[in-house]
């Protein structure tokens, strides 16, 4: 393959800015940012056609990944506006300025466009989204699929330490550390993936030139409660301050899905990739806590 030219889009995000070091070793990467700037990133807001236009031209890719969007899911839910105007239209305009330039399309979507009830969702399962932010996921999904050759990976949660506190498992550490009650659900079930074996499976899935759809996740199939009960475990915190209640006690403004891993065999089979365990994953970063 000729080496790819890439727009990172969401590049100041938690997937994002893993994406961005994997990309590098492969291509030549231009990365944006919306709120958080970043050194060597570029100002973009999806909202604008402007903007878009006038990063496009400046970068004249060959691959646009938008790994950006709305990702707090209650906010999502007040927010339901701003939500479809940067998930949706913002995808959109994006998808639309690349299939001006010629450019592949690829779009980061969620293991929440599934409700649920079935758990380990291959990429044949039909999306049936539960609250706003998925369902503005999904439409982003039907965008991406519209375009040729284009590439949609559905991710489950991911974690990771060194990102800010929309990171769960920085939010958390934090709880944990300030010694908080950590109210915490014990009935939402997917397989979380760590940040950097994410951005590493996207990054060969772009590397080999495949498009379609793809799932990613982690090898564990846990609860919300489970994992943090296995984060106190490896890090020394007082499993007391967590309070596992049901979905319903926890009342979120947003429905969330309860059983939601995602089947990756075909993803396995595509890049030769096995994700790590949880365990392993924390019992490496022990010495940063
Ligand atoms: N986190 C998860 O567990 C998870 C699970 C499944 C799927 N996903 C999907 O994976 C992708 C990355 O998630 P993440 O956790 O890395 O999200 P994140 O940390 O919240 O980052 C979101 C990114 O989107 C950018 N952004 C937000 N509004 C924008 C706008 N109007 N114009 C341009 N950029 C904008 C943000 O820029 P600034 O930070 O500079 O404002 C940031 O770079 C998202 O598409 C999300 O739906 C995430």
């Amino acid at each position: 393959m000729k080496q790819p030219k890439i727009l990172l889009v969401g590049a100041s995000g938690q997937l994002g800015t893993a994406l961005l070091e994997e990309l590098r070793l492969f291509s030549t990467v231009a990365g944006t940012y919306h709120h958080v700037e970043k050194q060597g990133l570029i100002h973009l807001d999806i909202q604008n056609q402007d903007q878009i236009n006038r990063v496009i031209s400046e970068v004249r890719p060959t691959i646009i990944i938008n790994t950006a969007a709305m990702t707090p899911v209650d906010k999502c839910e007040e927010l339901p506006e701003l939500a479809k105007s940067i998930n949706v239209q913002g995808h959109f305009s994006l998808a639309a300025a690349a299939q001006k330039i010629g450019a592949k399309l690829v779009f980061i979507s969620t293991y929440y466009v599934f409700d649920g009830t079935k758990g380990y969702y291959t990429e044949a399962d039909f999306p049936h989204p539960l609250n706003t932010y998925a369902k503005t996921k999904l439409a982003g999904e039907q965008i991406t699929m519209q375009a040729p050759g284009s590439l949609l990976v559905r991710t489950s949660k991911i974690y990771s330490l060194g990102y800010d506190q929309r990171n769960f498992l920085a939010r958390l550490i934090t709880q944990f550390k300030g010694k908080e009650q950590i109210k915490i659900t014990n009935d939402q079930y997917t397989n979380p993936i760590s940040t950097e074996d994410a951005a590493t499976a996207i990054a060969r899935l772009i590397a080999t030139e495949s498009s379609g759809i793809y799932h990613l996740g982690g090898p564990d199939n846990l609860s919300n409660y489970e994992f943090a009960l296995a984060v106190a475990k490896e890090f020394g915190f007082d499993t007391q301050l967590l309070k596992p209640l049901s979905t319903e006690q926890f009342g979120a403004a947003a429905l969330r899905p309860k059983r939601c891993a995602l089947e990756i065999h075909k993803l396995i089979k595509r890049i030769n990739f096995q994700p790590r365990s949880i365990e392993n994953n924390l019992s490496k970063w022990k010495p940063q806590i």
